[in-house]
């Protein structure tokens, strides 16, 4: 299979507009080790023909340009993009369905009912999209048998419930539920090869650890290095985890639990916030990641397994 990120940062991308943190200042200078990123979006295939969308990113229309393979023009109007799965109902996961509304058929849409129940009512962009090419709505089942998509033949693929936060407009904000956010492991069909996929990750659960340790590549979640990350700048009051995302550092960090994974996995981490230092190739939190072996996902980075 073919995976191809299209968008590595997390909600806000890298620089987000508003923040002069040391790194979207540092970018914004044209610092040689600091490079821009789009909000988290991945796409993959097993033909090289047929695409499905991990999230739709807000910067959709910019990863799109950037990556003429999804635009074969066969037709007046065409797509590589076949299908589209929603790991969440977040803002930088989902509205980008806005831009794909021109669509000349139904978007083949994977989610979870809750997710989907989200993005009816309390964010009900699903309705909107109604009055444009609309969805032709699939449940993501939670069973270990998974299950493929037609229009992307060769991949199949296993979501697993996941803790992280159901987003501010949710109906079960403070309710979290198994689906309010999946990680999918998508399985190359032929060569049965593995790559979990899960940018946003609150907790270490055992499902799926043991997604993790059975994949041949994990893409996981980068957001943030420590769990006081933005109460230490005065960004925000919440911790990492507070906001559903493992830190990279520290006891139970997301370092520590790729550290157990065997050395021939691929470990690399993505949905990096812009304060996260490391964005910055000549931090020490960057050498440190190199030290353990983990890569950091960039806007264009082919993953082949
Ligand atoms: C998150 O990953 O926590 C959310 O996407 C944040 C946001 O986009 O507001
Ligand atoms: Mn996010
Ligand atoms: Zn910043």
């Amino acid at each position: 299979m073919k995976v191809r990120v299209l968008g590595s940062a997390a909600g806000g991308g890298f620089p987000q507009w508003n923040c002069n943190c040391p790194n979207c200042s540092a970018v914004r200078k044209g610092s040689p080790h600091l490079q821009a990123r789009t909000q988290s979006s991945i796409a993959a295939t097993a033909d090289a023909t047929n695409w499905v969308l991990f999230n739709a990113s807000p910067d959709i229309l910019e990863q799109l340009k950037s990556f003429p393979t999804l635009q074969p023009a066969r037709a007046l109007r065409d797509t590589a993009i076949r299908a589209v799965f929603l790991m969440d109902a977040q803002i930088d996961h989902t509205t980008g369905l806005y831009m794909l509304r021109e669509h000349r058929q139904k978007l083949e849409l994977w989610c979870h009912s809750l997710v989907r129940e989200d993005l009816s009512t309390g964010n009900p962009l699903l309705k909107v999209l109604e009055h444009y090419c609309g969805v032709n709505w699939h449940e993501v089942p939670l069973s270990s048998a998974g299950f493929g998509m037609p229009e992307v033949p060769g991949l199949h693929f296993e979501a697993i419930p996941l803790t992280s936060n159901a987003p501010p407009y949710s109906p079960h904000r403070n309710q979290p539920q198994p689906g309010d956010n999946v990680g999918v492991t998508l399985v190359d069909a032929a060569t049965g090869k593995r790559l979990f996929y899960a940018p946003g990750l609150g907790q270490m659960e055992a499902p799926v650890w043991a997604a993790m340790q059975a994949a041949d590549c994990v893409l996981v979640d980068g957001t943030l290095w420590t769990n006081d990350e933005m109460i230490t700048l005065g960004a925000s009051r919440k911790t990492s985890r507070d906001m559903g995302h493992m830190p990279q550092s520290g006891p139970d960090g997301m370092m520590e639990w790729l550290d157990k994974l065997p050395a021939r996995t691929r470990k690399i981490l993505i949905h990096i916030n812009n304060t996260n230092p490391i964005l910055d190739e000549a931090s020490p939190q960057r050498a440190e990641l190199h030290s353990h072996g983990i890569e950091v996902a960039y806007d264009g980075m082919d993953i082949e397994l």
